[in-house]
């Protein structure tokens, strides 16, 4: 048995994410997570609501409710949803917990202690009818380079030029629409990651294992002229975690908080410790996970994110926890995806383009969503959602592959033999041959399934359905049993044993249908099958069953049609 960590990039606290975001970190971490426990690792599995900068201060305003309230609301909001589609945390904590500003400040603490601080003074932005500084994107004004009236102040998104605000002719805050702005000078701390490089080159060249994706984007921002600049790690706002050194104050930094970047995937250490306490558990529960001075030495820890998240997770984070010079649990494999587009565009949020958690939630289960975005996950190259192919896919896969031969296996069973499983007859040639073709299959699977090989993994799992229906095709027991029943009676009891058998390989993909498989079979034993054989009569004769409400249903042309209509704009 190995301990294996896992956490899930964590999501923005504002809005409710859409199906990209959730195929791109939270989803397949949870498919890793549950096929590791049911391999029998012991398992830690971690999420959260990344809860501080200014969007989440915006989105609260906009909502006209106070940014503490507002995260609390919103994060029971998203724990409903990941609930919703069955994603398997251990924890989802939040970044504005008191763990998270005890270890921000640690943190930064001892960073400051080894030297690896230094202060800045810097003139910024300040909006005084907002009260507040200005981060670039929020000031907006005329492109001195092109005359666009809408240039931000980081870039014109019209001749892309990288804009300092205080070239933006006629610049007005975003927040406020006011041009009552001036520049002021401020000092920020700035994390010295340049004098880590050559720690941080090691660490990453020593991970030979990690996807192609992962190591390009870390080495592009490693050896890129600007890629590995020190970074501000504080920030003028209100809503943060204080900045402080450790538990002292730190003086000339009062009234400011960290970066969000500095805090959240310092939350992954911080929500375990919320999992500790939330389970009336001591430090050393938590540690064992991630101090290797404490137990974590045989941890082995999975990442999960979109691309766009890996300059901060192989530099930024691995910069704070080596300078820390403390023994703390880095990454050991970092899986990262591609995007997932949405009918010919992309998903987008602002605009409200595509289908949101909680939408998607309320036209069909979770399982539909869960199988179609992990058999097509994001993996070698962006992908694309279709209204068309998740119809195909969850009509062919789902219903005419799994559900209908659950379905017409235990029908069938039901009305010849009754309400348990039939003793007659042997397994012969046929049932040998499947028997074996499964077990190379399942090895197959399993290999696919440890290298977080998603999309292969559900293709090799349809495979694994697949060669049931081929089986049952052509054994046929629904003829056999005119002429000898007895035959009949072996081939259902080999079909009855392989829904379970298909219930424990689907159940990381589809655990609602998994579940409600081996309830119909009146079984609570969810061994691995690793011995087919021997997992194959698992369920004796007879052992009681059930036929099972309908699994999956089909997605018909007009919904097709509707849902295409319904998603494609402004979300209402
Ligand atoms: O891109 C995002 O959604 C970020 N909230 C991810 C943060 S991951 C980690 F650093 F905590
Ligand atoms: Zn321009």
């Amino acid at each position: 048995m190995a301990r294996i960590l896992i956490t899930s990039a964590i999501p923005y606290i504002n809005g409710i994410k859409h199906l990209g975001n959730l195929v791109g970190s939270q989803l397949p971490a949870d498919l890793f997570a549950r096929y590791s426990r049911a391999r029998g690792h012991e398992v830690m599995f971690i999420c959260a609501t990344d809860e501080h900068g200014t969007p989440a201060e915006l989105a609260a305003a906009k909502a006209g409710k106070p940014v503490d309230q507002y995260c609390a609301e919103m994060h029971e909001v998203q724990a409903e949803i990941a609930r919703g589609f069955r994603l398997s945390f251990d924890h989802f904590g939040r970044s504005s917990s008191q763990r998270n500003h005890t270890l921000t400040q640690h943190f930064a603490g001892v960073l400051a202690d080894n030297g690896l601080i230094r202060e800045v003074a810097e003139s910024q932005v300040y909006s005084i009818d907002d009260g507040r500084f200005l981060p670039d994107r929020y000031i907006e004004g005329t492109c001195p380079n092109c005359g666009y009236t809408s240039a931000r102040g980081d870039q014109c998104d019209n001749c892309t030029k990288q804009l300092d605000p205080t070239d933006l002719i006629n610049p007005h805050s975003t927040v406020s629409g006011s041009t009552n702005l001036e520049v002021r000078e401020t000092k920020h701390l700035y994390l010295m990651q340049r004098s880590l490089r050559d720690k941080l080159e090691a660490w990453i060249e020593s991970k030979h294992d990690w996807p192609i994706l992962t190591t390009s984007i870390a080495k592009k921002w490693l050896n890129d002229g600007d890629g590995l600049q020190d970074r501000g790690i504080t920030r003028d706002l209100h809503w943060g975690i204080p900045v402080k050194r450790g538990d002292q104050p730190w003086p000339g930094m009062e009234g400011k908080v960290f970066y969000v970047w500095f805090d959240a995937p310092i939350e992954y250490i911080a929500s375990t410790a919320e999992w500790a306490d939330a389970n009336g558990l001591g430090d050393d529960a938590w540690e064992r996970w991630w101090r290797t001075d404490k137990g974590a030495a045989d941890v082995t820890y999975y990442q999960f994110m979109g691309k766009d998240n890996v300059p901060f997770h192989t530099l930024s984070f691995p910069a704070t926890i080596l300078g820390s010079g403390e023994p703390w649990k880095m990454v050991d494999y970092l899986k990262s995806f591609n995007y997932l587009n949405y009918d010919g565009g992309q998903f987008s949020t602002s605009r409200g383009r595509g289908v949101f958690m909680d939408q998607a939630l309320s036209i069909l289960p979770s399982d539909y969503w869960r199988w179609w975005l992990l058999s097509h996950a994001p993996e070698s190259s962006d992908a694309e959602f279709t209204w068309e192919n998740f119809q195909t896919s969850v009509n062919k896969d789902l219903a005419d592959v799994l559900g209908n031969l659950v379905s017409r296996v235990t029908k069938f069973a039901k009305s010849k033999f009754g309400d348990a499983i039939p003793a007659g007859g042997a397994f012969g040639a046929q049932e040998t041959a499947l028997i074996a073709d499964l077990g190379a299959r399942i090895r197959t699977y399993e290999t696919l399934m440890a290298a977080m090989d998603v999309r292969k993994a559900a293709a090799e799992l349809r495979g694994i359905w697949v060669v049931g229906n081929e089986y049952l095709q052509s054994a046929a027991p629904w003829s056999v049993v005119k002429t000898d029943p007895d035959q009949a009676q072996a081939m259902i009891r080999l079909a009855l044993n392989l829904i379970r058998i298909y219930a424990i390989l689907s159940s990381p993909f589809i655990p609602d249908a998994a579940a409600a498989m081996m309830t119909a079979l009146n079984s609570t034993d969810w061994t691995w099958p690793s011995d087919v054989p021997e997992a194959i009569r698992a369920l004796p004769s007879s052992h009681e069953f059930a036929v099972p409400e309908n699994l999956f249903r089909k997605i018909t042309d007009e919904e097709r049609a509707d849902w295409q209509v319904k998603f494609a704009g402004v979300r209402t």
